[in-house]
């Protein structure tokens, strides 16, 4: 199935870590699409855009040939193959870190007793990277793949792999020492030159995206005040711009206050509202935000 090449085409993760939020992001941006048979892509069916799942290591090549305008992949995979792309922002969800790790009963308790020791990896560039900066003339060998067998297969002493939930490290017996690098996913755009229209359906997504990411997080409080608690009552609200103050009907001393707050909202917050004078406290979930 060759994709129709006037439309915007952009790579995601075809499983792993990144493929669920992934398309549950474009579909929070308002793009409805179809999987076709194969689970090769998902055909927008209300906007021109195609997502392409693919291999995560292969959206930089993809991206660098233009053969995709914009992917999304993870920052370990962006650093490492820079080349063709700009970061356009990083996103909320694939968090994951990079680190050397050593088998469980190695002596080794420090990257720096790596010094002359081999390090299994398939992220060369960024172990190598940390490395130098940390001054420690290790060897890095370079594999394609199941990293994590390499010290049982006597090909290194050490590896350099992604950590999420450790449960790999576990499973292998392997014991994590220091982090090289961490990583979430972002959305990374090709540099070559795409036509005007998809440029702009390209921004658009963005700006929805932004709105998306806004919203996550994001909550909208609303409660009863007096106005001589307002000042200690706005100082509380979590990451709030100016909050809007309405009169309530009938009673001169108090007022109504809207805000949209930026950051979570705990018990503990509602519970220090309160205490400062605040009544009639809600907090309600925002769906979308266009700033
Ligand atoms: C990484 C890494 C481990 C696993 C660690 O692989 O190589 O295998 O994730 O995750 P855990 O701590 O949750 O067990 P990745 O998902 O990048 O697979 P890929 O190399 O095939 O893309
Ligand atoms: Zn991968």
């Amino acid at each position: 199935m060759i994709p129709d090449q006037q439309r915007l085409k952009i790579a995601v993760q075809k499983s792993g870590r990144l493929t669920d939020n992934s398309l549950a992001l474009f579909q929070r941006c308002g793009l409805e699409f179809t999987r076709d048979r194969d689970h090769l892509v998902c055909f927008g069916e209300n906007l021109p855009v195609d997502l392409l799942l693919v291999r995560d290591d292969d959206i930089p090549e993809l991206l660098n040939d233009g053969m995709c305008e914009a992917g999304i992949a993870g920052l370990n995979i962006v650093e490492e193959y820079r080349l063709g792309f700009d970061i356009w922002r990083e996103l909320d969800f694939g968090n994951c870190r990079l680190s050397l790790a050593v088998p469980r009963d190695s002596s080794v308790q420090s990257a720096r007793h790596l010094a002359g020791l081999r390090i299994a990896t398939t992220y060369p560039f960024l172990t190598q990277r940390y490395l130098d900066g940390q001054g420690i003339a290790a060897e890095v060998v370079t594999m394609n793949g199941a990293v994590e067998l390499a010290p049982r297969l006597g090909k290194a002493d050490a590896i350099c792999d992604l950590i999420s939930t450790g449960a790999t490290l576990k499973a292998n017996q392997l014991r994590e020492l220091e982090v090289v690098f961490q990583s979430r996913a972002a959305l990374a755009v090709t540099r070559r030159a795409m036509t005007p229209e998809k440029r702009a359906l390209l921004e658009k997504l963005e700006r929805r995206m932004e709105g998306v990411l806004q919203v996550n997080g994001s909550k909208y409080i609303m409660l009863h005040a007096s106005r001589g608690s307002l000042t200690a009552i706005t100082a509380l609200l979590p990451g709030a711009e100016s909050p809007t103050v309405l009169p309530l009907d009938g009673q001169a001393d108090k007022v109504a206050v809207h805000a949209v707050c930026r950051e979570s909202v705990f018990w503990e917050t509602l519970e220090n509202l309160k205490a400062a004078g605040a009544s009639a406290i809600l907090v309600l979930p925002i769906e979308k935000m266009l700033s």
